[in-house]
């Protein structure tokens, strides 16, 4: 099966032409890596145009974010319809950044649904801000699904990708071990499916929180994810394709 690799831009960068610069090496960097299905997500204002310009099928487009409600007096937001209409397939729901601002689960509930009634998929981000020694975590990690599937309907449960993003990993030097992550995938898993039934066993699951070329291979080895959400290493093109080599050699 293919890795994911979702390339989370973020605000950046700050011009139209940056991003079709950037988007020029992404696009280089996926034709290379044939076992990887790359799905970027560049800040929404750029989105329609790089999708209208891109004429491969190797990568697809997602939205950072978007309100749950398709229309109306919602100053600042973009809709899922418009994320739609703009070409993204995919939207990011409950990022750690978007639940720092105060997104909560009850707007990620309604945020995951709206997205699968339009077709979309969404990628649910949970994770914990930090870990106690008390393992508080899975806990946490548990409300967090159970909010986020709450109005899947039963047959759509395996459309959801989930992505274990902990805050204390993003944006740092290290990520979480890959034996972690493995303990982390079994407990997400085993959770959808007591929550939502057998549909759980098909939810894809990736990690994100400062992957790169340098310990991706280890975590798609060992961590029973099937791919990444990557801030960093997507914005670089460099960074991005030594990410996407490591992903090769290890399928
Ligand atoms: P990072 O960001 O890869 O720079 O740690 C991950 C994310 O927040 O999506």
């Amino acid at each position: 099966m293919k890795s994911i690799v979702v390339g989370n831009w973020k605000m950046n960068p700050a011009t139209m032409r940056e991003a079709k610069t950037l988007f020029e090496a992404t696009r280089k960097a996926a034709e290379r890596a044939k076992n990887v299905n790359l799905i970027v997500a560049p800040p929404a204002i750029f989105l329609r145009e790089l999708k209208q310009r891109y004429k491969g099928s190797r990568i697809s487009f997602a939205l950072q974010n978007a309100h749950f409600e398709m229309g109306g007096a919602y100053t600042g937001e973009i809709s899922l319809a418009q994320g739609d209409d703009s070409g993204a397939s995919h939207v990011i729901i409950g990022h750690a950044e978007r639940r720092g601002m105060g997104e909560t689960d009850n707007d990620i509930r309604k945020k995951v649904a709206a997205a699968l009634a339009l077709k979309m998929t969404p990628i649910l981000c949970v994770g914990e801000k930090e870990r106690t020694q008390n393992a508080e975590h899975f806990k946490l990690v548990r409300e967090q699904l159970q909010a986020g599937f709450a109005d899947v309907p039963v047959s759509q449960v395996g459309r959801v990708i989930v992505t274990y993003e902990p805050l204390w990993t993003i944006g740092k030097e290290k990520t979480m071990s890959p034996r972690d992550m493995h303990e982390m995938a079994i407990f997400i898993r085993k959770t959808v499916v007591d929550l939502r039934g057998e549909g759980g066993m098909k939810v894809k699951i990736l990690y994100g929180g400062s992957v790169d070329g340098t310990n991706a291979g280890a975590m798609l080895t060992q961590g029973d994810v099937c791919g990444f959400l990557v801030g960093r290493a997507s914005s670089n093109a460099l960074q991005l394709s030594a990410l996407l080599q490591a992903i090769e050699n290890a399928s």
